[in-house]
């Protein structure tokens, strides 16, 4: 493979979604004698992690899987096999990944749908349309993210989006309290005309998070002094509920290794669901406070450990948020 593919590869790869649009990654082509690139080497950016809503790096995790994810399907859409091997190297709990470029092969179809949903994804922060995503891509969604210890549970129990919704909204009013809080999401939201990083005004709709019509807690982004959620204003019709599929992505185990195979499969059930149309907005406040983590593992009975919840439905939107230059993550 050439220094041109490798391009293409990175370039796929830092469209992966990533906590605040935070792109904490860095990756690095190895090349073989005669200068064939061989292998990429993906590693963790720690200097763009989230102290105060991520302090163990699981998010950063989970982000970089959907990274190593993209990356991966990016290589065989251009006819490679490619093996994926996480966390390499024992000595080096920063290099998060090692994919080996193999023989040619020609992409399956559903690789290269999946590679073409790889520009077309975004996180979908306004309300969804009022049709349900059919049984048939509800399937698929569980089969894409479904693994040797990963799995998903659609939240269709009688409680559970009750029960979801009140954890949610209670983690939700513990973030928002925190000063701390309030200036770590100030300052990737309140980035420089032209950054390629962070939450730029156009990623968030125009109505605020009160009033899009969701029974579930949206993180609010323009959070601009720290208190408990503003109730929506009284008076006028309140807008109509909506009714998204609710899913959580977990895994059997909850250490390094977990998280970024959460983030593959997220990176997976976000393209399946981007070829049919339907995208997702995670709400991941309920997972960053401990208690609230563990009351939702322990009141919806998952058996292991709860990594990510998302909202998903058909939107209208587009990618708005921006990237980093590949020439910024990658070295060679
Ligand atoms: C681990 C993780 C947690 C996230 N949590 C939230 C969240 O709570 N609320 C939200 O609106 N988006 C959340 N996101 C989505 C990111 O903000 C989004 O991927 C990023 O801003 C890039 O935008 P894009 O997905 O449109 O490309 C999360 C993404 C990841 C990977």
């Amino acid at each position: 493979m050439n220094n041109d593919d490798l391009h293409t590869i990175i370039e796929m790869a830092v469209r992966a979604p990533s906590v605040h649009n935070t792109q904490p990654w860095r990756y690095s082509g190895h090349s073989d004698k005669r200068g064939n690139v061989d292998a990429i080497d993906v590693f963790a950016d720690r200097d763009r992690s989230l102290g105060v809503v991520d302090p163990f790096g699981r998010e950063l995790h989970i982000s970089c899987g959907a990274a190593i994810e993209f990356a991966e399907l990016a290589t065989r859409s251009l006819g490679r096999q490619c093996t994926v091997r996480l966390l390499p190297d024992p000595g080096d709990p920063d290099h998060l990944a090692r994919i080996e470029i193999g023989d040619e092969k020609s992409p399956t179809d559903e690789e290269v749908a999946l590679a073409q949903s790889v520009p077309l994804r975004y996180t979908e922060r306004d309300r969804f349309d009022d049709r349900p995503v059919p049984p048939e891509l509800v399937r698929a969604l569980r089969q894409s993210g479904t693994t040797v210890g990963t799995w998903i549970r659609v939240l269709d129990q009688p409680g559970d989006e009750v029960t979801t919704a009140v954890l949610l909204a209670h983690a939700d009013d513990l973030e928002r309290v925190n000063l701390e809080y309030e200036h770590e999401l100030a300052n990737w939201t309140q980035k420089e005309p032209g950054a390629g990083d962070g939450i730029p005004a156009s990623a968030l709709p125009s109505t605020p998070v009160e009033s899009r019509g969701s029974s579930f807690r949206l993180r609010d982004f323009e959070q601009t002094t720290p208190g408990p959620a503003v109730p929506p204003p009284s008076g006028g019709d309140p807008p109509s509920p909506e009714h998204p599929l609710m899913i959580v992505l977990g895994t059997d185990g909850d250490d390094p290794q977990a998280w970024l195979m959460a983030g593959r499969a997220l990176g997976r059930v976000l393209l399946r669901a981007a070829a049919d149309g339907v995208y997702a907005s995670p709400m991941t406040q309920v997972l960053e406070v401990s208690s609230t983590r563990a009351m939702l593992a322990g009141q919806l009975d998952l058996v292991g450990h709860p990594q990510m919840l998302l909202r998903m439905g058909y939107g209208h939107g587009h990618p708005t948020s921006p990237r980093r230059a590949v020439d910024d993550v990658l070295s060679t």
